[in-house]
């Protein structure tokens, strides 16, 4: 065999035989699951696949590899990849030499556990460890030997890897991996390592080379975004050349945390036009006391001050947030406070979620003594809260002209089409004659809790 050396981040050789390079014409089917680092993750997995012959499939029933790329964050995001397993029992069952793998979060957090207890699955890879896939599975064909690599890594970025894109108008664009946070009650600083960032020129170039390619908006994309650092670089100065470099692109960026979002960086968002005016600001609970359990780093008031310098510098800015209720040792009073820090921030949108305990976590040693009833009565009223809230915002914007990035076709109808404000709020309006990628004014009209609807102002 002959070999063509292919050096791993770890500086081991990787066996890429020439004859199986762009040839081996296996297919591979993906699921991803969590969150959009995992949707970034995939498109790097399919690009080192690709690399060495392997091609996407839609079609799970015509592919040779099966994996599924899964999220660890909650007890139900597990839950749901073993119920996925057991149906795929079922199909492997039937066509033995589909080769099952568990990639990401999960892989990571249960390690060779997963091939122990879970018998059909021949490959775990974590997030790190995604240049190693070809390898694993060129040896499981060779040998029969399941493979697993989980390392964490300090500096794998994945910089030097063009992602596999589906084609469309919005693109992400991952710049920093992993957290240093440990929130209490988190699991992915274990899943996904320590803090490290992609160069600043790799970022730019990659943004300027999507939006030739067509593409009119980016996410920048970390678990801690905003904790960007790079050669002095903090991740204000790598929005400013982002920004500077690609004019006409939009740019967004998800997630991040309330400790890190600085007044240079808001003042930077405020400065360029083409940086969307929207930020989500996970503040995870309005109780300082419950704050404090879950090692958030800020007060309620540092909180609600750089909500307030945000909307100052950038009326109209577009806020969301995520909750957790029943974090252990929760009242009723401590969920009152976050109803009421709800009502002053004004969010337009909230992701909320029931409290999970998760292993080797330090709320883990706590008492999960919220009952599930509690939990559950908690969160109808936060979601109800918000629903209000979202629908009072977007009465107001009735009657009003916005912007909007056109990305396709609306989901219940192809005579409209769907779009979203720099605002990141979903507008529904009449096709005419623009398609996607256009930027188009529109005047709205009518307005739910959720989306906004509109009519054109041009045609
Ligand atoms: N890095 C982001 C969030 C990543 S996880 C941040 O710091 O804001 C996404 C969300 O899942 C978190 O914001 C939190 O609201 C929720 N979450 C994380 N761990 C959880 C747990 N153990 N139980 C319930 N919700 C959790
Ligand atoms: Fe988890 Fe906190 Fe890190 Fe967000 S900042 S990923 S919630 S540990
Ligand atoms: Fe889930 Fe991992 Fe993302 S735990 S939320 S897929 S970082």
């Amino acid at each position: 065999m002959s070999f063509d050396g292919l050096i791993l981040n770890n500086g081991e050789t990787a066996v890429k035989s020439k004859f199986n390079l762009h040839s081996n014409n296996k297919r591979v089917y993906i699921e991803t699951y969590g969150c959009q680092m995992n949707v970034s993750d995939t498109e790097i997995i399919l690009s080192v696949l690709s690399d060495f012959g392997y091609n996407e499939t839609t079609e799970i029933s015509e592919s040779d590899l099966i994996f599924l790329n899964t999220c660890s964050v909650r007890e139900n995001a597990e839950r749901k990849i073993y119920n996925r397993l057991k149906q795929l029992k079922g199909i492997k069952r039937k066509s033995p030499e589909k080769v099952i793998g568990i990639l990401g979060c999960m892989a990571e957090r249960l390690k060779k556990d997963l091939i122990e207890n879970e018998k059909i699955v021949d490959i775990i890879v974590g997030p790190d460890e995604y240049r190693k896939l070809p390898r694993l599975i060129e040896n499981l064909y060779g040998t029969g030997e399941k493979g697993i690599a989980v390392k964490l890594s300090r500096d794998e970025t994945y910089d030097d890897i063009v992602p596999v894109r589906k084609e469309g108008v919005t693109a992400w664009i991952s710049v920093m991996r992993g957290c240093d946070k440990f929130c209490t009650f988190c699991v992915v600083p274990f899943t996904r390592g320590r803090e490290r960032s992609r160069k600043v020129s790799s970022i730019v170039n990659e943004a300027a080379s999507l939006f030739e390619e067509g593409v009119k908006e980016v996410t920048l994309l970390g678990q801690n975004v905003n904790s960007y650092n790079e050669s002095g670089n903090d991740f204000a100065d790598l929005l400013r050349q982002v920004a500077e470099a690609v004019p006409g692109m939009r740019i967004r960026y998800a997630t991040s945390h309330p400790y890190d979002c600085s007044r240079k960086l808001l003042e930077t968002m405020a400065k360029y036009d083409n940086i969307c005016k929207y930020i989500h600001l996970p503040v995870q609970s309005g109780s300082e006391r419950v704050l404090k359990l879950m090692n958030r780093l800020y007060s309620v008031k540092q909180y609600l001050d750089v909500l307030k310098y945000a909307k100052e510098i950038m009326p109209g800015i577009g806020l969301s947030t995520d909750i957790i209720t029943g974090f252990p040792t929760e009242t009723e009073e401590d969920h009152r406070m976050t109803l009421e820090l709800m009502e002053r921030a004004e969010y337009d949108s909230a992701y909320t979620f029931a409290y999970s305990p998760r292993e080797n976590t330090k709320s883990y040693r706590l008492e999960d003594d919220v009952t599930k009833e509690v939990k559950l009565r908690r969160l109808e009223e936060i979601i109800s809260l918000q629903r209000k809230l979202s629908s009072r915002i977007n009465k107001k914007l009735i009657g009003c002209e916005k912007e909007v990035l056109i990305e396709g076709s609306s989901k219940k109808s192809e005579d409209f089409l769907m779009g979203r404000t720099d605002c990141n709020k979903t507008v529904i309006f009449p096709r005419g004659s623009s398609g996607a990628g256009d930027l188009l004014k529109v005047k709205i009209i009518k307005s739910n809790s959720a989306t906004l609807f509109a009519e054109r102002t041009e045609t």
